[in-house]
C-alpha cells in the first residue's frame, strides 16, 4: 500500500469493545507499527444489550489511551464504510484471532468493498497468547469469579470487578511474613 509522505495514514479499528481487551489493546499497537493513528469505533448496536454503556465503553477505552494521541475513539452507526470515509481513513483494521473468525470477517471485507472500494480491510494477527481471548469470554469468567489479570487493561479489571462484585477471593494472596501483622 503506497503511504503518503505528507498526509497521516488513519486506520479506523471498528467493533463492540464490550469492553476492550489485551487482543485489541495488540492489534492497535500492531495497526500503530503500520498506520500514524488509529481511531477505535464502538458501534452504537440498539440490538445487544452490552454489559457497559456505550460512554461507560469510552471512558474505558479512553482512560487506557489516556496520553497517546496515535489513539483516538469514538462511536458510529450505520455503515461502517461511511464512518471510515467521513473520519478520513482509507483502512478498516479487524484482527483475525483463528480460522472460525475467518468467514465472517471475509464476509464483511468483501461487503465493505463493495459498498466503498476506496476502503481497504487489513487483517491483523493478535500475538498467540490472545488468539483465544474474547470480551464474552473475559465477561463470562469474571463473572463466575475467576481472574483476567494480563488479558485486559487493569481499567477493565477494576470496571468488571464493580459491575459483578469482588468474585472469588484471588487465589494467590500475599504472604504474610512471620511474626508481623
Ligand atoms: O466487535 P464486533 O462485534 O465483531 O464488531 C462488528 C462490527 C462493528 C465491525 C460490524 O458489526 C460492523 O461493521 N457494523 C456496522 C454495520 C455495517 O457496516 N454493516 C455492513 C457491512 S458488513
Amino acid at each position: 500500500m503506497k503511504k503518503s509522505k505528507n498526509r497521516t495514514s488513519l486506520a479506523v479499528f471498528p467493533g463492540s469493545f464490550d469492553p476492550i481487551t489485551n487482543g485489541h489493546v495488540d492489534i492497535i499497537a500492531r495497526g500503530l507499527s503500520v498506520f500514524d493513528q488509529v481511531k477505535i469505533a464502538i458501534l452504537l448496536n440498539p440490538d445487544k444489550r452490552p454489559l457497559f454503556t456505550v460512554e461507560e465503553r469510552v471512558e474505558i477505552i479512553g482512560e487506557t489511551y489516556r496520553g497517546d494521541p496515535r489513539v483516538s475513539v469514538d462511536t458510529f452507526s450505520g455503515l461502517l464504510v461511511d464512518y471510515a470515509e467521513k473520519a478520513g481513513a482509507a483502512v478498516i483494521v479487524r484482527g483475525l484471532r483463528a480460522i472460525s473468525d475467518f468467514e465472517f470477517e471475509f464476509q464483511m471485507a468483501l461487503m465493505n468493498r463493495r459498498l466503498n472500494p476506496r476502503i481497504e480491510t487489513v487483517f491483523m494477527m493478535p500475538a498467540e497468547q490472545y488468539s483465544y481471548l474474547s470480551s464474552r469470554l473475559v465477561k463470562e469468567v469474571v463473572q463466575l469469579g475467576g481472574r483476567v489479570r494480563g488479558l485486559v487493561p487493569p481499567v477493565v479489571e477494576r470496571r468488571l470487578r464493580e459491575k459483578y462484585g469482588s468474585g472469588r477471593p484471588d487465589p494467590s494472596p500475599r504472604r504474610h511474613r512471620r511474626g508481623r501483622s
